[in-house]
């Protein structure tokens, strides 16, 4: 066995991938197609299933076709529309995800169906719950991260994670973008590494053009964190979790005044749907991470596997090297 397939070993014996790099399932951004193509990439591909839109979900699904990816969920969302649990394993996924909530209810269902259960963390206590509850694989997931997290940061959060959890695999996300970051996941124990910013861009990814061009344009320091954009959006957010996105006109007008921003979505509810349909970065949020500053270019999701992928082993090649 070459070095790169013994290094996609620990999670291929749970996921049918042949490259340790999971595309996240993010809301609005991952659909079938982004999800299938990271799968024949040979990574896995998970479909965001978001805030519980059935109709969506079916049809990025059946779009997703043979491809074997997986389903993510927003925990605390799925609570409020607990048959969308069925609806993603009725098509056999791949694995199913969930992240931001109490997993307890959904775990006997998901392994009862013989499908793997990967748990997204941004505490070690949570990844000890996750653990009591027969995670397969857990993603330890830093404050860095694209759309909505913690407030640890993925450098000492994944070792700690690692070593809490004994023999789960644990992959890494958050501020994860190339090659570097992939080995460096390596060595903080991980066993793979979850991305969302990088995926962002694909040609195959669902976000605006407008969104794409300004990720592309933005460093790692244009990024910010908080409420705005949830309470803009009348989105329930537990405290425990804020969301990372570019920061923009918007933000700041609102940042320290949310009542006043409650206020003026009473009035107007449809003001941020209406900005990211017309593609307006100003007002509508672009959910990317401080990773933002390490995509130079887009392509296809599957190439972009490769390339992180190639990367990541001969970076590593290169620091073995070094005896
Ligand atoms: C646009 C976007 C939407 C996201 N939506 C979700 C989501 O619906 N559910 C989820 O578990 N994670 C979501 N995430 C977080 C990812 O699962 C992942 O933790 C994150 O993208 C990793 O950090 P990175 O963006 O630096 O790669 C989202 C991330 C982005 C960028």
């Amino acid at each position: 066995m070459d070095r790169a397939a013994r290094l996609a070993g620990p999670l291929a014996q749970c996921l049918p991938l042949t490259v340790p790099i999971l595309s996240a399932p993010m809301a609005g951004i991952a659909g079938g197609a982004l999800a299938a193509a990271v799968s024949r990439g040979g990574g896995l591909g998970l479909v965001g299933g978001g805030y519980g839109d059935r109709a969506w979900l079916e049809r990025e699904l059946a779009i997703a076709g043979d491809a074997r990816v997986g389903v993510g969920f927003i925990t605390w969302a799925l609570a409020q529309s607990p048959d969308l649990l069925a609806v993603a394993l009725d098509h056999r996924p791949a694995a199913i995800l969930l992240s931001f909530g109490d997993v307890a209810p959904f775990a006997a269902a998901i392994a009862r169906a013989g499908v793997p259960l990967i748990v997204q963390v941004q505490t070690v206590a949570d990844a000890r719950l996750a653990a009591a509850e027969g995670a397969a694989v857990i993603v330890a997931q830093g404050g860095e991260a694209g759309g909505h997290g913690g407030t640890r940061g993925t450098m000492a959060l994944v070792p700690e994670v690692v070593d809490a959890v004994g023999a789960i695999p644990v992959v890494a996300a958050g501020g994860i973008a190339d090659g570097r970051g992939i080995a460096a996941a390596f060595m903080l124990g991980a066993s793979g590494a979850l991305c969302g910013t990088a995926f962002y861009a694909a040609d195959e990814s669902l976000a605006h053009a407008a969104g794409r061009a300004a990720l592309l344009a933005a460093t790692g320091d244009h990024t910010v964190k908080g409420r705005v954009f949830d309470i803009a959006r009348r989105r329930a957010w537990p405290a425990d979790w804020t969301i990372r996105t570019l920061r923009n006109r918007f933000f700041d007008r609102w940042v320290d005044d949310p009542d006043g921003l409650k206020r003026q979505i009473d009035a107007a509810p449809d003001t941020i749907e209406a900005a990211a349909r017309h593609g307006d970065t100003a007002v509508a949020p672009v959910i990317v991470g401080e990773a933002a500053g390490l995509i130079a270019d887009t392509g296809a999701a599957a190439t972009i596997v490769a390339r992180l992928w190639a990367d990541t082993t001969s970076r590593m090649a290169e620091v073995a090297g070094l005896d």
